[in-house]
């Protein structure tokens, strides 16, 4: 199992290219089982995740082929007989639960394994189940599966979802595509990789308006055709290297980053020192002042402050001059990071949903465990304004959503090393 080897060493310098983003990605590659004709994406990340769901895809019948050293991908579902997605391969990775609308809209009929659990949260499927209910379909849990299927194809509804969720108004969404009438979703969940889904979708022939406010209207259509789509930059690897200067000092470019997708955590890092500038190829960051303020941070749906930068937003906050209090209310067990940034002489208290974090003068290197994907990432940016060496164990579970991290941060003057086990 891989490891990364950082040593603090003072300020960053440079440019950072920002990838196409893995949450958009992966709910746009289940949307080639709407359509017989070919689906193609480019700017495609190249991630474990994104492997992941290309092996789920071929078990299910649809050719994935990618190209252009793994930035484009080409997909078709014209033989795609299979409705089973195999246990084996949604374990690996939630985001599967995404083939379920679908599938059921493509055959009518879907058996797939329910994730089971995760680090961060119990993340239950209701509100999937009760939006696809609502358009018809009968679901039950059996052996660990959800067993759907529709009698006469979905049927338009009006459907209000208990919680904006966005796999929820991803899966319902695609769904909608291809069911007789129209579908109403209140409610619905805004994130860009929603947008993004729905302007894909749109150029396949689907009939949405909506997108991005909290009422997403579908005119099912009898089908869909074949569309070549580019993924939206990730805001979230966006987010994530914007904090790196913000530690470590010095200024750095990312080179298609868009702040329209950062939403309120724009705002959080003006408040706290942070100057965000926009280029013509993306922004530039870099301190205002020597240290960053410390600030009170709550996650939100979009477009409020996002749950994932919330444990890099803690690493920062390690550092900071004077008392920050940050709020989970998105996921019920995402402060993992927490204990292994103690472990660097952060003086964090966790509390429930709650994190205090007392800003200390620098951080210590040390060895820290992964929990998650965004701690992970936390935890090398904690590392990058550390003193010392820091190793941070199971990196896999960083390669799942971060694209070279050790490349991308050592191009802008971080020391920083991907070593594996046996060296
Ligand atoms: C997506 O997960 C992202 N994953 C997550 O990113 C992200 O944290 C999350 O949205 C919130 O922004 C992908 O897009 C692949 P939700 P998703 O359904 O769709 C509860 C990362 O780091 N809920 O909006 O699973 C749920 O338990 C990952 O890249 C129900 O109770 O998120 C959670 O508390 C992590 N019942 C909350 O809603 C449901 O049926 C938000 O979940 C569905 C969700």
């Amino acid at each position: 199992m891989d490891r990364i080897v950082v040593r603090g060493n003072g300020p960053l310098n440079g440019k950072i290219s920002i990838s196409g983003a893995k949450n958009a990605c992966l709910t746009l590659m289940p949307a080639t089982l709407l359509s017989e004709e070919p689906l193609t994406l480019t700017n495609a990340p190249r991630l474990s995740d994104i492997r992941t769901m290309t092996t789920l895809l071929r078990s299910l019948g649809a050719e994935v082929q990618t190209m252009q050293d793994g930035k484009v991908i080409a997909m078709s579902s014209h033989q795609a007989d299979n409705h089973v997605a195999d246990y084996d391969i949604v374990r690996k990775m939630r985001a599967s639960n995404l083939v379920l609308g679908p599938l059921l809209a493509r055959h009518g009929h879907a058996v797939v394994s329910l994730p089971g659990g995760c680090a961060i949260g119990a993340r239950p499927m209701d509100i999937h189940i009760s939006a696809l209910e609502a358009m018809g379909a009968e679901i039950e849990l059996k052996d660990g599966y959800l067993h759907a299927k529709t009698s006469g194809g979905l049927k338009g509804a009006d459907i209000t979802l208990r919680f904006a969720s966005v796999g929820a108004t991803e899966n319902t969404v695609m769904a909608a595509t291809l069911a007789k009438g129209t579908t109403v979703l209140r409610n619905a969940a805004r994130e860009p990789e929603i947008v993004d889904l729905v302007e894909c979708l749109r150029k396949m022939g689907a009939e949405i308006e909506g997108e991005g406010t909290d009422t997403i209207t579908i005119q099912g259509v009898d089908r869909l055709h074949g569309a070549t789509h580019p993924v939206v930059a990730d805001r979230i690897e966006t987010g994530t290297y914007m904090l790196a200067p913000a530690i470590a000092g010095g200024e750095v470019e990312l080179i298609g980053g868009r702040i329209d997708l950062l939403g309120a955590f724009c705002e959080k890092l003006d408040a706290c020192g942070i100057d965000v500038t926009e280029t013509p190829t993306g922004l530039i960051v870099r301190r205002r002042n020597g240290r960053v303020n410390a600030v009170n941070v709550v996650t939100e749906i979009f477009p409020g402050f996002p749950t994932d930068l919330q444990a890099q937003m803690m690493a920062v906050m390690c550092t900071a001059e004077g008392v920050s209090v940050l709020e989970e209310r998105i996921f019920e067990n995402r402060f993992m990071h927490a204990p292994e940034l103690i472990r660097m002489g952060a003086h964090i208290d966790v509390h429930g949903g709650t994190a205090t974090v007392t800003g200390v003068d620098k951080l210590k290197g040390a060895q820290v465990m992964a929990t998650d994907l965004r701690a992970s990432v936390s935890l090398i940016l904690a590392a990058l304004g550390a003193e010392g060496e820091t190793v941070v164990n199971r990196v896999y579970h960083l390669d799942r959503g971060y694209e070279r991290v050790e490349d991308k941060l050592s191009a802008v003057g971080a020391h920083i090393e991907r070593v594996s086990e046996d060296e």
